[in-house]
């Protein structure tokens, strides 16, 4: 991929004065799109910095291809987590002919946007959105780095059907392509394991008040309600369910609602410490480098961590280690080795199956105690 808008030189003073030597380097771009403003820009953020904490460390080090010095350049997009936007970002990204691109918080826009990237050839990676219908087309542009949903629903209904031995639970969702399908496998799996879903509702992922809902779901007597959302919406539903006095039903969910924030949104609400969450990949304590990473991630962005960024850093890592191997930054050299890739990240070692999705993929459940997230296992 050589073309003439690509072959930025950038020269370097080498510091030795009039007549001194210019080093070359080729500029490589990596995209990125995601939330970063609006309702769900903390996901949007922490991501963004996974990938620019990776394009950095490459940069430190120094990283050559095919024998050429490289610079990564990061170009970061906003799709306030709405399909529309965010398809236009993969379209201009698509257009600007960036080398790859780690992306996507919302499956709902991850989706979509999936197709843009096929039909131009260039790879993406997501390190957060989870639903499998994302990797259902099996095409070569579509990688993920963490446990899909499938993975998700499934440790949640056994936890309530196996673990806590509950019998009867409700369930909300928020009918976004990751919502609806989470709640549809939770549902699914519970139900094999003889659990009964005694209410079923809807909400939208822009909502605040559940109190009607809520109130229809109390006169049910579900022992827990499973949310397939996000945590903008499950926290204002913790405050909710402890004003009509649900302060022992559990609030189950996956990787939308398994992250810091929804401790500060839940503010104080009493059912908060009945949260039991699902998301993808190991707690930074079991990840191979889980814990010395997250402490250079704190001293670059402080007060920003999430949960999704290391995977959008090691997604980075990958493509650039899969660039190397090719010893091009054209996606058509390069997706070959990337299909192939067998890297030893910070949160796993990745390889990827025929159709994108990680191999082997681990998920943690968490609560929260004291409004700390912790780990169950
Ligand atoms: N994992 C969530 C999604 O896919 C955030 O939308």
């Amino acid at each position: 991929m050589k073309s003439f808008r690509q072959l930025c030189i950038v020269a370097l003073a080498s510091g030795m004065g009039a007549g001194a030597a210019w080093a070359q380097e080729q500029i490589i771009r990596i995209g990125h799109i995601g939330p970063v403003s609006g309702p769900q820009a903390h996901f949007g953020k922490d991501d963004e910095n996974g990938v620019r904490m990776a394009v950095d460390d490459l940069n430190a080090k120094g990283f050559e291809i095919g024998g050429k010095k490289v610079r990564f350049q990061l170009i970061a997009e906003d799709d306030v987590a709405d399909p529309k936007q965010g398809t236009a970002a993969a379209q201009k990204l698509c257009d600007e002919k960036v080398a790859g691109v780690v992306a996507f918080v919302n499956s709902g826009v991850a989706i979509p946007s999936s197709k843009v990237f096929q039909d131009c050839g260039i790879p993406m990676i997501t390190g957060a959105a989870t639903n499998p219908d994302l990797t259902k087309p099996g095409w070569n542009t579509t990688y993920r780095v963490i446990a899909n949903d499938n993975a998700l629903g499934a440790a949640l209904a056994n936890y309530v059907g196996k673990t806590v031995k509950l019998k009867n639970v409700a369930v909300i969702d928020d009918r976004t392509a990751y919502g609806q399908g989470l709640a549809n496998v939770f549902k699914k799996e519970a139900q094999q394991l003889g659990v009964k879903v005694v209410a079923s509702e809807f909400t939208n992922d822009k909502a605040t008040d559940f109190m009607a809902i809520l109130t229809s779901i109390k006169a049910k007597k579900p022992e827990a309600i499973f949310y397939g959302g996000m945590y903008g919406q499950a926290g204002p539903m913790l405050r909710q369910m402890g004003q009509l006095g649900m302060n022992d039903i559990k609030l189950l969910g996956g990787d939308g609602i398994c992250v810091l924030e929804l401790a500060k949104v839940a503010a104080g609400a009493k059912p908060l410490e009945n949260v039991v969450c699902a998301e993808g990949g190991s707690s930074l304590a079991k990840m191979p480098g889980g814990m010395e990473w997250k402490k250079r991630y704190d001293a670059k962005f402080p007060g920003q961590f999430q949960v999704y960024s290391p995977y959008f850093y090691d997604a980075t890592m990958l493509m650039a280690d899969a660039m190397k191997r090719a010893n091009s930054w054209d996606p058509k050299v390069y997706i070959p080795f990337l299909q192939k890739s067998e890297y030893s990240g910070v949160t796993a070692r990745i390889a990827f199956e025929k159709n994108g999705e990680m191999k082997n993929p681990t998920y943690t459940l968490s609560v929260f105690k004291n409004g700390q997230k912790t780990a169950l296992d």
